[in-house]
């Protein structure tokens, strides 16, 4: 069957090289879309590939990282697309004891997120998020990966308040916009599928931004193999 497959991703060097193997050609932009979501469409595996990027701010020329970013870029390519399943494929920091570097992590349970903390009454699932995912066996053939429950926010760094609501969540991924795309998948009744792969621990005491940038090529390069095998799966299954 062909289906169309949307991937949202936050980073330029997290979609360069997916984009590079999948051999996927820069789309023209679109005008009516000030905000300038770089994507890239190609067929692959039967199937109907958009990766669609946040983007970079005009102002400081760095990638959108974030959930605003990530909400928009999703529904815009929602809108002109309309996907029959959208995956997140980015990095994520775990724990130590449950991750190594470049591991893949992916989730069967509600994405939610550890930095809207609304303690009105009624409010506080709401801010939680919980929304789902379509995760299979079938799609992860092949490929060595973890499973559990992934958390968003917008900070890179990790304060005492989010270190504790990531515990009581409990997750053991921790990313900026894994919740923020689920939202809008689920708001479309659209199929949902975080892929990340970790570039970071968020427990040893050492410097999450130091650790990023020091792994981010070994994580992008696990997360391109592990895309790679799950759009041939996806094929298959
Ligand atoms: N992406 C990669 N590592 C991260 C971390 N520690 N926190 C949030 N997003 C991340």
């Amino acid at each position: 069957m062909n289906r169309k497959i949307l991937l949202v991703m936050a980073l330029e060097a997290e979609a360069k090289p997916i984009i590079d193997r999948l051999n996927a050609s820069a789309l023209p932009k679109n005008l009516k879309l000030k905000n300038d979501f770089p994507r890239f469409g190609c067929q692959f595996a039967n199937n109907e590939i958009l990766i669609s990027l946040n983007g970079k701010s005009k102002e400081y020329d760095v990638d959108r990282i974030g959930t605003e970013f990530a909400a928009l870029n999703t529904q815009t390519a929602v809108l002109e697309f309309a996907p029959d399943l959208i995956i997140n494929a980015g990095t994520c920091g775990s724990f130590s004891a449950f991750a190594d570097i470049g591991t893949i992590i992916t989730s069967d349970q509600p994405v939610v997120y550890h930095d809207h903390r609304v303690p009105l009454n009624g409010y506080l699932p709401f801010a939680r998020g919980n929304y789902p995912t379509a995760y299979s066996l079938a799609y992860f053939k092949g490929i060595s990966h973890k499973l559990g429950v992934m958390s968003t926010g917008n900070s890179l760094d990790m304060t005492a308040l989010n270190e504790q609501q990531i515990g009581h969540n409990p997750a053991i991924a921790k990313d900026m916009e894994c919740a923020a795309v689920a939202s809008v998948a689920h708001l479309y009744g659209i199929k949902f599928l975080p892929v990340k792969s970790v570039t970071d621990h968020i427990d040893t005491g050492q410097n999450d931004i130091e650790q990023f940038v020091r792994n981010l090529n070994k994580a992008s390069a696990s997360l391109c193999e592990a895309v790679v095998q799950i759009l041939n799966n996806i094929n298959a299954s």
